[in-house]
């Protein structure tokens, strides 16, 4: 795992924004894992941006979004499709079928659950999985006691993730209970893992994610067990690391990091 803090969330969100342009321009038939949430609004404002003016091509791209409520329909203005079609894939060129998110609708969860992952399997899995964190700790909607070899189920919503996330809805009871999700074991076997993480609320879960032991009370301490896992933090999100010299010189001196700097 290596930690990149950024000063600002706009920096943070730049510089994941041209890591993905340049896997995109590295391999334009690329598979990305995406999330959804108020983090990642800036992110996709970004790399629509970056199609209008430099010409990002999406068109081979295909895309496979960590979770989806149980019980919203697409319409749904809460609904992850509709956000996702808002947000990135009605502003760039990819084409919608090649879009994925898990059906919401479906009569069956579980084998939703086995149709997702299968078509992940189909086109050679992840190469690149966005991530955020939830107050929980979750990555997608792997909420407290995720098995680390989950795979994508049904998973009830913690009291805390209701709580961050039922403002979003018109009233709070809208909120499903429920969501479809990719496991933390299908996150893991993704070629490479992007955690981007902004603002002052989320230092102290990040801090139990990226320096505290891995456990499944906090599904997001399993990326430390990913090979290519890069987190990219905000200042403020940063500020409960114990190593924020270490990382910070990182991203100065790593020659890696040379053409971000
Ligand atoms: C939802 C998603 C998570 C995401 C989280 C972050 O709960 N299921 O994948 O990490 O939102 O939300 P925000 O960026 O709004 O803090």
């Amino acid at each position: 795992m290596q930690v990149i803090i950024r000063e600002s969330r706009e920096q943070a969100i730049s510089l994941t924004a041209a890591l993905l342009a340049d896997q995109l321009r590295r391999k334009p038939n690329s598979v990305l894992g995406l999330a959804t949430g108020r983090t990642m609004e800036g992110l996709y404002a970004m790399l629509a941006a970056m199609h209008r003016d430099e010409g990002l091509d999406f068109s081979l791209a295909v895309t496979f979004n960590l979770d989806e409520y149980v019980g919203l329909a697409p319409e749904h203005k809460n609904s992850y499709r509709y956000y996702m079609n808002r947000h990135l894939f009605a502003k760039v060129n990819i084409d919608m079928r090649n879009t994925h998110l898990p059906d919401g609708m479906a009569p069956d969860p579980e084998a939703e659950g086995s149709r997702y992952e299968s078509l992940i399997e189909d086109v050679g899995g992840i190469d690149v999985q966005l991530l955020s964190i939830g107050e929980s700790g979750h990555i997608g909607f792997n909420e407290p006691l995720s098995a680390m070899f989950s795979r994508t189920r049904m998973k009830a919503l913690t009291p805390k993730t209701f709580e961050q996330n039922a403002p979003l809805f018109d009233s709070p009871e809208e909120m499903p209970r429920f969501a479809i999700t990719m496991g933390v074991g299908t996150i893991l076997e993704a070629g490479q893992c992007l955690l981007l993480v902004t603002g002052a609320n989320k230092a102290g879960v990040l801090a139990k994610a990226v320096e505290g032991p891995v456990t499944s009370m906090i599904s997001a301490t399993a990326l430390q067990l990913h090979p290519d896992c890069t987190v990219i933090v905000d200042a403020d999100a940063a500020s409960r690391l114990e190593q924020q010299e270490y990382y910070r010189w990182i991203f100065d001196h790593d020659p890696q990091w040379a053409p971000y700097r």
